[in-house]
């Protein structure tokens, strides 16, 4: 029977309970409901609702079922129960009869499930914390296997200056290092504890919820019973930090796919994390990457539908958010996939340094270095712009890279160019004049790596 089958004189349709029941889905949170309702129990011996033989009983039940839980051993496809609260709650009573009857005293579906999934949403953060540590490690190394290779920078997608990609792979570091602030500083929010907030009201039982909230591992317990009940905040911006996370997944998965394009050609990516074609026998395609690229559609979609689920809804608990898990549990899946997958593609992938250098000299991506030598000279940069500019058109009228045009052509486009020019068009000095904090000089962007390999090191024991 229903947990709240008292007051009705006859069950539910089929229907109904395909559309009520959430133990198909939210059984993923069994362990951390069963570590609540242990703390509850406890809760209540303290409280004297139950005496030390009794809440002994229950521990011992419940600790089998948790250790039952974790191994993975529990069939829910077979059970009739609604949601997974329901289903702790009728193992205990069939274990221990009526003494099962009293651990919902003074709690209600509405607390414990805010707490579970509080508890459940932590868990995976912490996992996922460390896939993004991971990450950045890979990236580094990514960065070290690399340390003199060359890319052009694109803007507007057009070659625009050359970077190290060493620079290029430290871009992403910083990224991921948001993300993982963005965890923390959410973990450090939700780190408040709704058990003990009844319905809605409170509780009649003299229960300690500070004492409650730090066994479960919380800093404190809500302040106020209506909002513990109600609050999927903690939700949203999980789905929010997933779906910043999973974007710059997707740009870092954009940038290689056309990195390994045949027209690109700078990077092989592994056997391992590539796919052919059923038709077309040369196909190496990128699916790893794709999937990344592709798999934001459903977090960003995720986080859409539940700010729609949530909005409007009036105090307190409402059946509408049960709708929070699916989308969640999802989430938490396939960004864990996306960064470790990352990893791999990461770690499996062969730059052809050659290939970038050579895409770098192109394109004209020292054409600033002319400008800025005229400004050297004196020149306005307005006007040195427009020089430089005028050069570019020479040198590709004649089908030539600025470095291999004649000194003569080039004063013929302004008298103060000599051949010290030469120079400031390589490759090298184009990088290595930029060497401000945060610019791609080697100089800078060695100083960069060593300090995040530091700071990785650090991170990883944290
Ligand atoms: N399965 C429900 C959920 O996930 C549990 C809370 C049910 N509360 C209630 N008053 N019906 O939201």
């Amino acid at each position: 029977m229903a947990l709240w089958g008292g007051r009705f004189k006859s069950g539910s349709s089929d229907m109904f309970k395909q559309v009520n029941d959430s133990l198909p889905f939210d059984h993923v949170m069994a362990v951390e409901d069963i570590f609540g309702s242990i703390i509850w129990s406890r809760a209540l011996k303290n409280a004297g609702v139950l005496n030390e033989d009794e809440q002994s009983q229950i521990e011992t039940v419940l600790g089998n079922l948790k250790t039952q839980a974790e191994e993975g051993n529990i069939d829910f496809s077979e059970s009739p129960e609604e949601d997974i609260h329901s289903f702790v709650e009728a193992y205990l009573t069939k274990e221990l009869g009526d003494l099962g009857r009293k651990l919902h005293t003074g709690r209600s579906r509405n607390d414990q499930v805010a707490t579970d999934f509080r508890l459940w949403v932590r868990n995976h953060l912490g996992e996922i914390r460390q896939d993004c540590i991971n990450l950045i490690g890979a990236l580094l190394q990514c960065a070290n296997r690399h340390e003199s290779a060359v890319i052009p920078g694109y803007t507007h997608l057009q070659r625009a200056q050359p970077v190290y990609f060493a620079h290029w792979s430290l871009a992403y570091v910083e990224m991921l290092k948001r993300d993982l602030s963005r965890i923390d500083d959410l973990l450090a929010r939700m780190n408040q504890c709704p058990l003990g907030s009844g319905a809605l009201a409170g509780t009649t039982f003299a229960v300690d919820r500070q004492q409650i909230a730090e066994s479960l591992g919380f800093s404190s317990p809500c302040l106020n019973s209506l909002d513990a009940v109600s609050d999927r905040d903690f939700v949203l911006e999980m789905l929010f930090v997933a779906s910043t996370s999973m974007m710059h997944l997707s740009r870092m998965a954009e940038d290689l796919i056309f990195y390994n394009s045949g027209e690109a050609g700078f990077l092989q990516l592994g056997d391992d994390v590539t796919s052919g074609s059923s038709l077309m026998p040369q196909k190496k395609n990128p699916d790893a990457l794709e999937l990344m690229r592709g798999k934001c559609g459903r977090v960003f979609g995720h986080l859409q539908g539940l700010l729609v689920t949530m909005k409007g809804l009036p105090l307190a608990y409402n059946k509408d958010m049960q709708e929070d898990k699916e989308g969640a549990i999802d989430t938490a899946n396939q960004w864990h996939i996306c960064l470790c997958i990352a990893v791999e593609v990461l770690n499996s992938m062969s730059l052809n340094e050659e290939a970038c250098r050579k895409a770098a000299q192109q394109g004209y991506a020292n054409a600033t270095e002319l400008a800025d030598y005229l400004v050297a000279k004196n020149i306005p940069f307005r006007t040195a712009h427009d020089i430089a500019g005028q050069a570019v058109v020479a040198a590709i009228e004649k089908g030539l890279a600025l470095e291999d045009m004649e000194i003569s052509d080039l004063q013929s486009i302004h008298k103060d160019i000599d051949s010290d020019v030469y120079e400031c068009l390589q490759l090298e000095s184009v990088l290595n004049k930029r060497d401000q904090l945060g610019g791609t000089s080697k100089q800078t962007v060695t100083k960069a790596l060593y300090i995040e390999l530091e700071n990785w090191d650090a991170l990883k024991r944290s």
